[in-house]
């Protein structure tokens, strides 16, 4: 095993990076997919979710290699301690952002649903990862469908006060600038808006795309 000199962690000069002898370049190869990680962000209830859902299964069948992160999952174990104030947020994407990481170097396509309010948040996570590895994807779906939508019932609770620092009523929502894919969500199918990220990602070679 190489060890290399660089002195990676600023806070403890006695943890040292060790190099692995098989690299993301090789796992890669074998998972034969360039990985990256899909970063899905929107308003709860924007569809996130179920887009990523609809777009891993078609990777499987394809036969690429995935693993799907959802914010409400996440939230049951790891960031289990985690609540929904400022700083709270901001270390769920910190921490998801490098889970993701690591599952990228294991030479996987990761797919993220997390409302991930904060652009700062997501920009940092593009900067965890190398150039053309963090896929950001807009579900951009109006606060009001959102709203009359509310599948798990808490845009209701937030209204009635029931739920503190809600996103979209008492906590905000910052839209991305400039994404790499934006995907309106008001009367777009899933099916629709999973071949728009489908496409994109055979026209970038993330996938190869199994004719048989
Ligand atoms: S994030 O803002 O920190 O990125 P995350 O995606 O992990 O949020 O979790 C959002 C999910 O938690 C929502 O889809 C919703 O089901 C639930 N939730 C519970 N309380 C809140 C809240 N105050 N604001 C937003 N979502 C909440």
């Amino acid at each position: 095993m190489v060890c290399s000199e660089v002195v990676m962690n600023s806070k403890n000069d006695n943890i040292i990076w060790h190099d692995t002898q098989i690299t993301k370049d090789d796992r890669a190869v074998r998972t034969m997919q360039k990985p990256c990680v899909l970063w899905f962000t929107g308003l709860s209830g924007s569809g996130k979710s179920t887009i990523a859902n609809a777009v891993e299964k078609i990777l499987y069948e394809n036969g690429n290699f995935t693993y799907l992160l959802d914010g409400d999952n996440v939230r049951h174990g790891l960031n289990s301690d985690l609540s929904f104030d400022e700083k709270s947020r901001v270390e769920n994407i910190r921490r998801v952002g490098e889970v993701s990481k690591l599952f990228v170097e294991s030479g996987l396509i990761v797919l993220t649903a997390f409302i991930s309010p904060f652009r700062e948040d997501r920009e940092m996570v593009r900067t965890l990862l190398e150039d053309g590895e963090f896929v950001e994807i807009f579900i951009d779906t109006p606060l009001e469908v959102c709203e009359s939508r509310d599948p798990k019932g808490l845009y209701k609770k937030a209204r009635a006060g029931e739920i503190k620092e809600f996103t979209g009523i008492s906590s905000p929502y910052e839209k991305p600038k400039k994404v790499d894919i934006y995907i309106k969500n008001d009367n777009i199918s899933i099916e629709k808006a999973c071949e728009q990220i489908i496409d994109y990602m055979i026209k970038h070679s993330y996938i190869k795309w199994r004719e048989d």
